[in-house]
């Protein structure tokens, strides 16, 4: 089974060839970071413009790499949902065209279970039930996965995502565009112990959930002070790579406890990470090591398979196919 897979949820516009052996057979992914920057954060227009150029040429470079004809695939699958509305749009109506001009198979994806999938597609081992945490710059959210498809929601933000968090602390730090791993560069440099933010992200009254905005309210005050946004940069360069530090810490720590503590108290055996932030190193080994402690496995895909892609799209589109979950012409894209 050959499926083409197709993402343009956010700032990437992302094709893939894979086939049911799990082997990729292309696997493309046209950045938009350099035509955001100078705004400092994507411009939903402005992304919407950049799939439209580029999502036709990028798919028949994919086809082209694979070494394959139109007439090869099995299925077409696409991000519907959630993200930016105008950049969706893109990829499903691109997906529809193609679905009805080559008479192939349409498949909707949900972005989120698609960054789940990575982790099983990198992970085929993997048991159920397990632990899922998905952390992304526009969702943070906790499941339990009893079954192939099966998304139990158990804990999630209050308030902002934690990629966007990196985000927002980076710009108010100065660190650009994005900020995820300008924070994990600076932090590098950094004494995480400088600034006491531990336990911010970590709402007492709530114990299986986050929240990211008192935070960046913590970096924007040490950073700016009291004048806040309109005010001068107040730290040096050891400041800023400490503050980097200390906020990555906290957010780090709260992610890392919050979903070990899911783990522990639903008995899984595996635990599963995906989304743009599951690419932060320090992430990544923290919740490893504390997950050997409560003899957890754990399934964090390799790096190029955290941040958007689409052998993701590919890897979820393969579980709905074997499911007989199909999508017709009316596949509208949807931004929740
Ligand atoms: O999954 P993704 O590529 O797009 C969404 O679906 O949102 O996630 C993008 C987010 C951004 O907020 C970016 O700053 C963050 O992932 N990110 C990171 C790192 N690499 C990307 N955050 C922390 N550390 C990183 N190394
Ligand atoms: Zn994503």
């Amino acid at each position: 089974m050959l499926i083409l897979a197709i993402e343009s949820s956010c700032d990437e516009t992302a094709v893939a060839v894979v086939n049911d052996r799990r082997e990729v057979l292309a696997n493309l992914v046209a950045s938009q970071i350099d035509l955001h920057r100078q705004f400092g954060g994507v411009v939903p227009e402005v992304a919407a413009r950049a799939h439209l150029e580029v999502v036709l040429p990028l798919i028949a470079q994919a086809l082209a790499a694979a070494g394959i004809a139109p007439s090869d695939l099995d299925a077409i699958a696409v991000t519907h949902r959630p993200g930016l509305i105008g950049a969706l749009l893109i990829g499903v109506t691109a997906a529809k065209t193609l679905s009805w001009a080559w008479n192939k198979p349409l498949i909707g994806v949900n972005h989120l279970e698609a960054h789940l999938a990575a982790a099983t597609f990198a992970f085929p081992e993997i048991t159920y039930p397990y632990v899922a945490l998905i952390v992304s710059g526009g969702h943070t959210n906790l499941f339990h996965v009893p079954a192939v498809g099966v998304y139990e929601k158990i804990g999630g933000t209050l308030d902002d995502a934690a990629g966007e968090a990196f985000d927002k602390a980076a710009k108010i730090l100065g660190l650009g565009f994005p900020g995820g791993p300008a924070i994990a560069a600076a932090a590098e440099r950094g004494n995480p112990a400088a600034f006491n933010w531990r336990d911010a992200c970590l709402p007492r009254k709530n114990p299986r959930d986050f929240s990211f905005s008192g935070i960046k309210t913590g970096v924007l005050y040490a950073a700016r002070g009291l004048a806040g946004r309109r005010g001068e940069l107040l730290l040096d360069e050891q400041g800023v790579a400490d503050a980097a530090a200390s906020f990555q810490f906290a957010a780090v720590r709260a992610l890392v406890k919050r979903t070990v503590g899911a783990a522990r108290e639903k008995g899984v055996r595996w635990l599963a990470v995906g989304g743009g932030v599951a690419a932060n190193r320090a992430l990544r080994e923290a919740i490893k090591v504390a997950a050997t402690k409560i003899h957890c496995q754990t399934a964090i895909p390799p790096f190029n398979l955290c941040t958007d892609n689409a052998v993701m799209i590919a890897a979820r589109g393969i579980e709905m196919f074997a499911a007989g979950e199909f999508a017709d012409l009316t596949l509208d894209a949807a931004a929740r």
